[in-house]
């Protein structure tokens, strides 16, 4: 910016807004650090990210703490140290983000709100990873950005941004938002308290972001002045000299900073070193570029450091051309000065020193700071609600991966399951905790969300009573409390506001829960889904006649049940088929295109030719009846465009069959195989890739109670003729959490090596579990290979060894499948295989949930799209999809 100026050192850029956030009486942060212990004695808050221990830093004696406890998740890298820069220790790790969507650290310096802090961040590269080009990113103040840190070549990826701010909260968010442009990363972070009175701008809607901050006329070209001789930790550059000037210092003069009235308490290295023009009669002048879109504050110190006995060193000075002092000001010996003015909406900034009129001596110029004004638009959110929030997340201990900073802005990163209005300060108006394994009772703290609409806590293990709070939040429109174990009386004030119809109150699948006030009787409200799970056939067959008696009901009302144009079904619609019926289908099951463990699959053509993919449940199979049922249950429920859809179905007495739509282009496992001679292309494989993951979201995040899969594997996302990617088998629930695992012993040879290891332990497969099966998926995608690779040498080992052994020493060429190789962008491909090892992570709460995993495998295509230079919408790549198929 203020280019001409900046001679030898990185500029300091800060461009946009920022903000902060707060919560007061919790904390979110894991336990170790005591948060009140952020802080050092002088309330300094130094955090050397990646680093493994806390320690010293000899040259300016401050203590740094690791990061470890204060933001969740990422990975630490080392790298050689940046010669010369004031952060030599501190710069050789850092913490890289490679999947989360916003990355948080949490300051809560002890000072706390309503003081002002300068906060630095420090983005060092230093080539920590094998991109030649370090990523571009956005850095959040809690709601507001604060900053874009620009792409940049790796071995000159050095950024320093600071940002003096009075916060309106105690807790102050800092925070790294992947915007598509690469992995965030972070080298240092730190906050320095200051005094309110200087840095002029004191509203808590702006803040300052600092531009340059030069030590003017500086002997050294080497050392940056910083703590302990700055009391603020200000970092002063030597700006190097005009040509026209001269540097001139009294190294021996004693200036009292803190006696001196001077608020800024510039340290006295930096006030002993000055300029003034090189030919004795001139100004001082200069003039550089800025950006007339924000407002700039320049601040002048001064400082007299000559003797001058009876001559008076009197200076005026003019910005842009104006002058704004309305006198001019006279230096005295050792007390140092500082002026300040606003530049808006200019091209330029230009400055001019001149001697008053009756000044004996030359001016002078000691330092000079240049800061840009960021407005803060977005509020945090409503302290109460954040507090409440927070006390919800830690006393669940819930830990979703997007829970972080504030919950409701930016908007597009409001947390998963919260709702949230904003005019004037934003406030949580709904919460959806649905199938989240809660436990216990329902916390008080959700009665200080007082603005809540709506709160769906259903299909958790909430215990004890409901309580009376909820009667009383009064903007409470819905509540629904189904499949829980909520005990005793309901309270009276939720049953009148259901009665009255102002709340719609759920309350089902509560067996000890009394509604009409007498706690003896026990309820039987039943549910259809909820009783299937109780795995009888009876029941699939009460389920399957009254789907039937629904369908007959929609017919008679003269709606086609079914409608086809051009082969497909407009709307997923369920038709029963006899079992004469079936066979005609099957042309009596002549062509055989699978099996399953629960019996085969055939080809079939229905009267339209439309093509289907009959299977047909073994009788004999126990097993397979519950999967049967289970996979009605589920696809009765979930209807997704990446989910194969169900067309009908067969049941009589022991012939069952379901009718799916056919998949022309087989499964995903036929087209890694070797022998396959359509090698998928690298996009091809992205897009199949989302599709799944959009599936797999779908089931987890999109339908209550989410639906896990149990058996993700390459042979159960199957390919339509477009190439749209669908995830079959998803009706495998429950069967195996009863069974035990005695389902998968029997069954090795496709689920083995897709196992979550954490199963071994727990004997549970849940959502983390299906996410390790798609992240082995995602690893056979880019490597062609197998998850238990045969053919590398004398051992079998498994994909996970293999390519974490690769990718430590970066060589992703050699862990992309050998028959794309040169059709694929190396990011897109080394980000491809970080959010398939960050699935696979041996710890399962470390795993990404689906929803991260789509948007992220989205981002893959991005960049992939964009170093084709081909524009990157959704319609453009499924546009090209055709041209790129492999038929
Ligand atoms: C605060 O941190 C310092 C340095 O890490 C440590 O020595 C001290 O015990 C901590 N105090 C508390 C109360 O945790
Ligand atoms: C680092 O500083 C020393 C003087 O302290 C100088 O000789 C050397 O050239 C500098 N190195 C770089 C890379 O700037
Ligand atoms: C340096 O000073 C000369 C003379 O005052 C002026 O013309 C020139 O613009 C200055 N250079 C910069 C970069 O400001
Ligand atoms: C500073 O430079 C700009 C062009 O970069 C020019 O338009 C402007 O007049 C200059 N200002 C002064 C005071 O010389
Ligand atoms: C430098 O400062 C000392 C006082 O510390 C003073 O005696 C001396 O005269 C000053 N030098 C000049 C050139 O003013
Ligand atoms: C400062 O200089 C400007 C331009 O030379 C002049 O207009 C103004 O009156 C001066 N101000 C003072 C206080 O001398
Ligand atoms: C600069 O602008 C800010 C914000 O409008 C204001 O608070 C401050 O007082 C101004 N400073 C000067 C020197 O005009
Ligand atoms: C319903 O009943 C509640 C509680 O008695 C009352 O506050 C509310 O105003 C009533 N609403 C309507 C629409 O009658
Ligand atoms: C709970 O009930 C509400 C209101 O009927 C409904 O919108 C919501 O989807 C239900 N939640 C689940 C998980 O079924």
């Amino acid at each position: 910016m203020v280019n001409q100026l900046l001679i030898l050192l990185p500029l300091f850029i800060a461009l946009g807004n920022l903000t902060l956030v707060a919560s007061k009486t919790k904390q979110n942060l894991p336990k170790k650090i005591d948060s009140d212990n952020q802080s050092d004695d002088r309330g300094f808050i130094s955090i050397d990210c990646g680093a493994k221990e806390e320690y010293v830093d000899p040259n300016t004696g401050i203590l740094y703490k690791p990061d470890t406890d204060l933001v969740q998740g990422g990975r630490v890298y080392t790298v050689n140290p940046l010669l010369n820069s004031s952060f030599q220790r501190q710069l050789t790790t850092l913490r890289s983000f490679p999947v989360e969507r916003r990355s948080c650290y949490t300051l809560r310096p002890k000072q706390g709100k309503d003081n002002k802090y300068l906060i630095r961040a420090v983005f060092f590269h230093g080539g920590y990873d094998s991109n030649t080009k370090g990523p571009s990113f956005n850095i959040y103040l809690g709601t507001n950005i604060w900053v874009s840190v620009p792409p940049a070549n790796a071995d000159q990826y050095f950024f320093v941004y600071e940002i003096v701010i009075t916060a309106s909260t105690d807790a102050i968010y800092v925070c790294l938002v992947n915007t598509g442009g690469g992995s965030p990363f972070i080298s240092l972070l730190e906050l320095r308290p200051v005094s309110k009175s200087i840095y002029g701008v004191a509203s808590h809607s702006l803040a300052l972001g600092t531009e340059a901050r030069y030590d003017v006329g500086a002997s050294s070209l080497y050392m940056d002045n910083r703590y302990q001789n700055d009391v603020y930790d200000r970092v002063w550059q030597n700006s190097g000299l005009n040509m026209s000037w001269r540097a001139f210092s009294n190294t021996s003069v004693d200036i009292d900073t803190d006696g001196s009235g001077n608020a800024y308490r510039l340290p006295a290295q930096v006030l002993r070193t000055a300029v003034q023009p090189a030919t004795l009669s001139k100004n001082l002048f200069m003039n550089g570029t800025i950006d007339r879109r924000y407002e700039y504050c320049v601040y002048f110190h001064f400082a007299e450091i000559q003797l001058t006995p009876g001559r008076r060193r009197m200076i005026n000075i003019t910005v842009n051309g104006e002058s704004f002092l309305p006198e001019p000001i006279t230096l005295e010996y050792l007390k140092p000065l500082t002026i300040s003015t606003n530049i808006t909406t200019q091209d330029y900034f230009s400055f001019d020193i001149s001697p008053a009129k009756g000044s004996d001596l030359p001016p002078i110029l000691n330092a000079l700071e240049i800061q840009i004004l960021l407005p803060q638009p977005n509020l945090p959110t409503y302290t109460r609600d954040v507090d409440a929030i927070l006390e919800i997340k830690d006393t669940y201990g819930i830990s979703r991966i997007d829970w972080q900073g504030d919950p409701c802005l930016p908007s597009f990163l409001m947390w998963s399951g919260l709702n949230c209005r904003n005019d004037n300060g934003a406030r949580i108006i709904s919460v959806v905790l649905s199938s989240s394994k809660l436990t216990g009772e329902i916390s008080s703290s959700f009665s200080r969300l007082t603005e809540l609409e709506s709160l769906d806590l259903s299909f958790n293990d909430f215990t004890g009573q409901v309580p009376e709070f909820l009667g009383e939040l009064t903007k409470l429109k819905m509540l629904n409390l189904t499949g829980n174990k909520m005990q005793g009386p309901v309270p009276n004030l939720l049953i009148e506001k259901s009665k009255n119809g102002s709340l719609i109150l759920k309350l089902d699948e509560n067996p000890e829960l009394c509604l009409m006030g007498s706690c003896k009787g026990k309820r039987k409200k039943v549910d259809i889904i909820a009783v299937a799970s109780s795995v009888t056939v009876l029941v699939l067959i009460i389920l399957l006649v009254l789907a039937i008696i629904w369908t007959h009901k929609r017919s008679k009302k003269g709606e086609n049940v079914y409608k086809y144009s051009g082969g497909r079904p407009l709307k997923f619609k369920c038709q029963s088929f006899k079992y004469s019926e079936i066979v005609k289908i099957t042309n009596n099951f002549s062509s055989l295109i699978g099996e399953g463990g629960f019996g085969k699959v055939y080809h079939g053509t229905l009267k339209d030719d439309f093509q289907v993919a009959v299977k047909l449940l073994s009788s004999s199979s126990r097993q397979g009846s519950k999967e049967f049922q289970n996979e009605v249950k589920s696809l009765l429920r979930a209807h997704h465009k990446n989910l194969l859809s169900l067309i009908g179905y067969c049941i009589e007495g022991h012939n069952m069959a379901l009718v799916y739509e056919y998949m022309e282009n087989g499964n995903l496992e036929q087209h890694l195989s070797f022998d396959c001679n359509n090698v998928l292309t690298w996009i091809r494989r992205l897009q199949v890739a989302i599709d799944a993951a959009r599936g797999l979201d779908y089931l987890h995040n999109g339908c209550r109670p989410s639906i896990i899969h149990r058996d993700i594997k390459t042979s159960n996302i199957l390919l339509d003729k477009n190439f749209q990617a669908k995830i079959s088998d998803f009706g495998l629930s429950k069967a195996f959490e009863t069974e035990s695992c005695t389902h998968v012993s029997t069954d090795p040879k496709g689920t083995f090596g897709y196992f979550d290891p954490q199963y071994y332990n727990t004997k549970k497969l849940n959502r983390e579990s299906d996410i390790y099966s798609f992240g082995i998926v995602l690893l056979e995608m880019i490597t062609g290979r197998k998850a238990i690779i045969r053919d590398l040498g004398p051992a079998p080992i498994h994909i996970i060894q293999w390519v974490s052994l690769n990718f430590g020493r970066m060589d992703i060429g050699r862990i992309v499948d050998p028959r794309i190789q040169g059709s694929y962008n190396i990011s897109s491909a080394g980000k491809a295989i970080e959010i398939a090892m960050a699935c696979v992570h041996s710890t399962a709460i470390q795993r990404p949930n689906a929803s991260l995993v789509y948007s992220e495998l989205k981002e893959c295509l991005k960049i992939e799209l964009a170093s084709e230079n081909i524009n990157d919408n959704e319609e453009i790549c499924s546009n090209c999809s055709s041209e790129l198929s492999p038929r």
